[in-house]
């Protein structure tokens, strides 16, 4: 179903006495919407929305979120669900094809990803153009984009089989390429993906295991593993993927537009927030620092803010994070990890901010971030790599709104305006006659 116009609104020029009927939108679920397509050619007038904040960019059918009521659906069906009930690929396969797969899709899904977790022996030698110390965000945008040099079989965007191909490349490659990133910052040797194991058990066997002796993944990390990689698989029209979407709008090749995802994750108001999250923690150091934190967070000429906390789009509280929290639990339960101070501060920092003028006022409640970070670490997994396993996770989420977008008829480049604030036309001075 496309967005109908089931009513309209008028908006007039309070100058010139002109007016325009923009058609209002609906679609499944969600406010309506004003179709503004034909407002320059009407009236002469652009929009101006700077962060998009009310701006619907396209339709898509894959993920559904009611900020205000804390809603997150992924083809109609609720996060908590997913998570609890469902399988990373599973929750993949419904995202790229949009419906569940039955138990022959699933194997053979399974079975065609699992036949991509290779890489091709020359993109090793990427990783050693790279000094040890690099981040690993920095490692897996270069390796992921340079896969379209490597995959040139399936490059041919208008082909729906090499579209295919290539979304199941990326999801198979992802944990290898970042499995990589972190045996190349340990110095150690590289772990081959297992054939054997699961999506999210062999993303940590290519972590922690080592050629030299034989390595058992828990299945309960693996598990919690599994369920952080459906938390983070996809998020509607956030930064990194309307980044994906802009790319992919000009024609540009599918991994060519996941590594463009991939840089703009990276920034610390998106996917570095957990790793900004854990930085904080250790910066608050104990609970008697909490109330001196919340006063800088208070104090704008600070510029600190609470990170984990607040949401572009949720404005009541975070489906993920309260799954994030149980997981949080079950993964220090599994590991033997009792009183974890950095859980501690975090769950009395919650407590009190949650109580706190500021955050009710603002609507500020924890993200998927806030305890995201402390599992990880609790797993063995640097700060560092937090993003990256974002980026494992929201590729999935990407390529299926790339593939989208791509199949969607009369697609085309994202071209946003702007208003001009810069000088009125002049003219060239000489660099001899210049002051
Ligand atoms: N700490 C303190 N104050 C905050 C925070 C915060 N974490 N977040 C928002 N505010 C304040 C703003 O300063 C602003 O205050 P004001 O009205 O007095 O000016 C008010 O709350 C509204 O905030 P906005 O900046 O309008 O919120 P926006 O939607 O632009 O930003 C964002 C959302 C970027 C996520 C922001 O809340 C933030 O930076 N949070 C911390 C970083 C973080 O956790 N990011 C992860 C997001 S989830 C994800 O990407 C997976």
């Amino acid at each position: 179903m496309s967005g109908t116009a089931t009513s309209s609104v008028t908006i007039s020029l309070d100058d010139t006495g002109k007016s325009a009927k923009l058609p209002l939108l609906t679609g499944s679920l969600g406010p309506a919407v004003a179709d503004i397509r034909k407002l320059h050619a009407d009236l002469g007038i652009f929009t101006y929305d700077p962060g998009y904040g009310g701006t619907a960019a396209c339709e898509s059918k894959i993920t559904y979120i009611d900020g205000d009521e804390g809603v997150l659906l992924h083809r109609g069906y609720p996060i908590a669900q997913l998570a609890e009930q469902s399988t990373f690929l599973e929750v993949g396969y419904l995202l790229l094809h949009g419906e569940l797969p039955n138990a022959q899709e699933n194997r053979d899904f399974v079975a065609q990803i699992t036949n991509h977790t290779l890489l091709h022996e020359q993109l090793r030698h990427f990783y050693n153009g790279f000094r040890r110390d690099a981040h690993p965000m920095a490692i897996i945008c270069g390796v992921v984009g340079a896969l379209s040099a490597f995959y040139h079989d399936s490059l041919d965007i208008n082909d729906p089989a090499h579209r295919e191909l290539s979304a199941l490349r990326l999801i198979a490659k992802m944990p290898t390429i970042a499995g990589w990133a972190f045996k190349y910052a340990q110095g150690m040797p590289f772990v081959y993906p297992r054939n054997d194991l699961g999506y999210a058990e062999n993303f940590l066997h290519m972590m922690f295991a080592m050629p030299s002796e034989p390595y058992k993944v828990s299945p309960v990390l693996a598990r919690a593993m599994d369920r952080i990689l459906i938390l983070h698989a996809d998020h509607e029209q956030n930064a990194s993927t309307s980044t994906v979407r802009l790319a992919g709008s000009t024609g540009a090749n599918p991994f060519a537009c996941i590594a463009a995802g991939i840089a703009s994750l990276w920034g610390p108001s998106h996917g570095g927030a957990n790793e900004a999250v854990l930085k904080m923690l250790n910066e608050i150091g104990t609970k008697d620092h909490i109330p001196e934190f919340i006063r800088k967070v208070k104090d704008k000429s600070s510029g600190v803010k609470l990170m984990g906390f607040g949401h572009r789009v949720y404005k009541n509280f975070d489906p993920r994070a309260k799954i994030m929290q149980a997981t949080c639990h079950e993964v220090l339960g599994e590991l033997g990890i009792k009183n974890e101070p950095l859980l501690e501060l975090a769950v009395e920092l919650e407590k009190i901010a949650i109580e706190d003028e500021y955050f009710v006022s603002r609507k500020l409640y924890p993200n998927v971030d806030f305890y995201s970070g402390i599992i990880l670490k609790a797993m063995g997994i640097p700060t560092s790599m937090f993003t990256v396993l974002f980026a494992v996770a929201r590729t999935v989420g990407w390529i299926s709104q790339w593939k989208e977008m791509i199949e969607e008829p009369g697609q085309r480049i994202g071209r946003p305006r702007q208003i001009y604030t810069g000088s009125p036309q002049r003219d060239f001075v000489p660099l001899h006659q210049r002051g």
